[in-house]
């Protein structure tokens, strides 16, 4: 029986998971190791270095009883019998498969650390999302570098958590997978962490199958949620130019049982920390086994996403009479959507730079974002971010004398503000340009304000 796990990266992945299996598995010692000081003393000390619903709960119930931090990777290495890697891997912004393939350096350096410290065999398992054949990649680091006679199983068993319900998703998912080599071995292995999610998950939703097979299902997964977002957003566009209502068509879609209304909601954009890069990932692969139909398929989705979120920004623009220069426009949402404090790709980003690049002034609120993470996303894309930006804590204060208001992301709190009150505050014609599709526009159209959503002809 596994009594010591070890989790390389104390990341949005690594801590939620470390902290699951800590409360279900009483008699499992779980570490969560990290290379940066300040964010494993932000963990020992109870500050979250980043909002997730019910996480610091969790840790609190767990912390000193049987789930640590620790930056002492050598130490939690050689301890452990299972290891997880949880590093990030962004992007190449540089070289050889740069804006494609995934840069691997954190999880090559995390295996090279378990190759160096490593003194008995070990169980590794691949948490991030990694290009297909990476758990081979990590086998031929281990073996080429570590003591004699160590024997190392690699394991892909990836992690399937959305921000703001992590936690629900780890407690309740709707499968785990479980990849690796089909020796006694290997078979031995994929056994022990069978065992561990078992503590919670019932025994059918654990999947066992090939590494290969189950690293392109969680690329394949991401894949097919941005497409459906997508899919949905081409659908909006031929809406606000006809008479149709993307949330009646939605209904008219969903109820179809072989497609579902689950991940059918329009937007400005997917946003986040996986989707973009995850069919980067795949049209990459695509393209190195000469499979450009495929690649082209995928890639059609990002050209997509990357249209919806310009046309929402050119319709305010159209609307302001083609131009908002000078004028004051009210970002309401800075995340990626609602239940996180994380922008990392937030369509938002991308809005307010366009609206930037025309000489609006934005006046931005969200409930979670912080200021600093805000200008530096915007700062990125717009060099006019310090001049013509001012980040608010109170959505009223930030609406204040605008001409117009840009719901960006779904929060409840959006919901529910006195948009009568902020009509009296706003210069007029005052518009609303609602890109979740969540406010009630007949009421707004009666408090006076000139309404646009994503996919309504109004
Ligand atoms: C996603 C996957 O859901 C998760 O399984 C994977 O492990 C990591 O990537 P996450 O990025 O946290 O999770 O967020 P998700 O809830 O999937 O939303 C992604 C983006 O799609 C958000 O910007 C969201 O607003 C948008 N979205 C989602 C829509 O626009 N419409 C929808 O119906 C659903
Ligand atoms: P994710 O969303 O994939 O969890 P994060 O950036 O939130 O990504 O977390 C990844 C964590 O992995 C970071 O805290 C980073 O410092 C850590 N990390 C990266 N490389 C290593 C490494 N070689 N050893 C230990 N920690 C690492």
């Amino acid at each position: 029986m596994v009594t010591d796990i070890a989790c390389i990266g104390a990341g949005y992945v690594g801590v939620p998971t470390c902290s699951v299996i800590a409360k279900h598995c009483p008699d499992i010692t779980v570490t969560a190791l990290d290379i940066d000081e300040e964010r494993i003393k932000n963990w020992n000390a109870g500050i979250m270095p980043f909002y997730e619903p019910g996480l610091k709960e969790l840790i609190t119930e767990c912390k000193g009883k049987n789930l640590f931090f620790s930056t002492d990777i050598r130490a939690g290495i050689q301890k452990a019998e299972l290891i997880l890697i949880c590093v990030n891997t962004p992007t190449r912004e540089y070289g050889l498969g740069k804006g494609g393939g995934s840069d691997m350096r954190y999880i090559e350096s995390a295996a090279r650390s378990i190759a160096s410290a490593a003194e008995s065999n070990k169980i590794i398992i691949e948490k991030s999302t990694v290009p297909l054949g990476t758990a081979d990649h990590i086998l031929h680091i281990l073996k080429a570098n570590s003591k004699p006679n160590i024997e190392f199983i690699i394991l892909s068993n990836p992690e399937f958590l959305s921000e703001g319900t992590a936690i629900h998703n780890l407690e309740k998912p709707d499968r785990v997978l479980i990849g690796g080599p089909q020796t006694p071995g290997g078979l031995e292995a994929i056994g022990k962490l069978y065992n561990i999610y078992k503590h919670w998950v019932p025994e059918d939703r654990i999947i066992g199958m090939n590494a290969f097979s189950s690293e392109l299902s969680k690329l394949a997964t991401n894949a097919f949620l941005a497409q459906r977002v997508s899919s949905i957003n081409s659908i909006s566009a031929i809406c606000e130019n006809s008479g149709a209502d993307v949330i009646e068509v939605l209904l008219g879609i969903g109820t179809d049982s072989r497609i579902g209304t689950k991940y059918l909601m329009p937007s400005i954009g997917f946003g986040g920390s996986c989707f973009k890069k995850d069919i980067l990932n795949l049209a990459y692969i695509c393209y190195s086994l000469n499979l450009t139909e495929v690649a082209e398929y995928w890639l059609q989705v990002l050209k997509m996403n990357e249209y919806q979120c310009k046309r929402f920004a050119s319709s305010i623009i159209e609307r302001m009479f083609s131009s908002v220069a000078g004028k004051s426009i009210g970002i309401l949402g800075f995340t990626f959507k609602k239940g996180t404090s994380d922008t990392r790709e937030s369509a938002s980003i991308y809005i307010s730079s366009y609206l930037l690049a025309d000489h609006a002034l934005l006046h931005i609120y969200d409930p979670r974002a912080e200021e600093e993470r805000i200008l530096s996303d915007i700062r990125k894309e717009s060099e006019l971010a310090d001049e013509l930006v001012s980040v608010y804590t109170d959505p009223y204060l930030a609406l204040k004398n605008c001409h117009a208001i840009a719901l960006c992301t779904e929060w409840d709190e959006f919901k529910s503000l006195d948009y009568k009150r902020i009509f009296e505050t706003m210069r007029k014609p005052a518009f609303v340009f609602d890109g979740r599709n969540i406010l009630d526009h007949k009421n707004l159209e009666e408090i006076g304000y000139q309404v646009y959503a994503i996919g309504k002809n109004l």
